[in-house]
């Protein structure tokens, strides 16, 4: 699989990245997680030539990172490991994680993904959410310690806007940013993507498939359960919209002989400025359709048409 620089690191990273928030998540979350297919999909990945493992502490409070240093055993030396800080967890099933970007939490929280991926250094450390509660210049002087210790290669962020970027990037070298960015939700394109390309700043776009919307396998009679229940792209007419802009994603993706899978991913790819997706799988077979995600190129045409679908369906 191709390897692209992630903006100014050293790290080259392949170009479609594993996300494994559901594979560590409870059954309220995502539904049945099984932890033997968790491992078998994360070997899987590897064996495609995918390098960057996506995970943090919040998923699954400690057992996504869990199973990631489970899987990677013996193969450390392929692996990019991708982890954040700044999410505590909750006390209470109904409390949402604390939001904590303090010095001494993350140089905590760190340790503790340290020990449980089983590794001596994260290739790249992010900050979750940005903390509006505690001075960047703090914050950024607890990560550039753990980048002089080696336990952390490299610095990204997650959720933050261009101006807390540039604030952060006052106090220290940060080379990616991680921004939802899919066919259904374009807005990084107007002012995030930009702003990295101009700074020479990696994008690993989450959620690329829309939590397995953009995959053609739902219906207005399908069960949902966990996340989806609460994410509005799922939700009423919103929900019947993208069904109807599915089925036409799917007479484009048939031109190319790919799913549907496959065009939504290649979409936000191949989007200028972006370095990798974070596609999430569950499953071995799910790997295997994504990394054919990229490796291909949609015409410029068919980007305009998917584009003019998402404005007029
Ligand atoms: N930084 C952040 O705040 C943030 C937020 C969200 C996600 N992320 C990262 O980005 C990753 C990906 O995002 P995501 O998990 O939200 O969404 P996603 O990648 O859009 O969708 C992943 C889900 O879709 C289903 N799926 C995947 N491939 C499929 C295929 N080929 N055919 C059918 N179904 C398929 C699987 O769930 P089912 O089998 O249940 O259908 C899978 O868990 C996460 O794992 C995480 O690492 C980061």
């Amino acid at each position: 699989m191709e390897r692209r620089r992630l903006g100014d690191s050293e790290l080259e990273v392949s170009a479609l990245a594993l996300g494994t928030w559901a594979m560590g998540a409870t059954v309220e979350t995502w539904g049945c997680v099984d932890d033997g297919e968790s491992i078998a999909s994360i070997q899987e990945a590897l064996d495609c030539g995918i390098n960057l493992i996506d995970t943090a502490p919040i998923y699954g409070l400690g057992h996504s990172e869990e199973i990631v240093g489970k899987a990677i055993q013996g193969r450390r030396d392929e692996v990019l490991l991708a982890t954040k800080c700044g999410l505590l967890f909750p006390k209470s099933e109904n409390e949402l994680p604390p939001r904590c970007l303090a010095p001494e939490s993350i140089l905590r929280e760190c340790e503790a993904s340290l020990r449980r991926l089983r590794t001596e250094y994260i290739d790249l450390y992010q900050c979750h959410w940005p903390d509006p509660d505690v001075p960047v210049r703090e914050t950024m002087g607890a990560l550039t310690a753990l980048l002089e210790q080696g336990k952390i290669r490299a610095l990204g962020v997650s959720n933050f806007g261009i101006e807390e970027i540039a604030s952060a990037r006052e106090f220290g070298p940060i080379c990616a940013s991680q921004p939802a960015f899919s066919i259904l939700q374009p807005r990084a394109a107007q002012d995030l993507i930009p702003y990295c390309i101009e700074h020479d700043m990696g994008v690993l776009p989450y959620s690329p498939l829309a939590k397995g919307l953009l995959t053609g396998k739902f219906d207005e009679d399908s069960k949902l359960e966990g996340v989806r229940t609460r994410d509005p792209e799922f939700i009423g007419a919103r929900y019947r919209r993208n069904l109807s802009l599915v089925a036409s994603l799917k007479e484009i993706a048939q031109r190319y002989d790919k799913t549907v899978a496959q065009l939504a991913i290649n979409w936000t790819a191949n989007h200028p400025g972006v370095t990798a997706p974070i596609v999430g799988a569950k499953r071995p077979s799910q790997v295997i359709e994504n990394a054919g995600g990229v490796g291909w190129t949609l015409t410029d045409e068919d980007r305009a048409r998917i584009d003019e679908l998402v404005r007029d369906t």
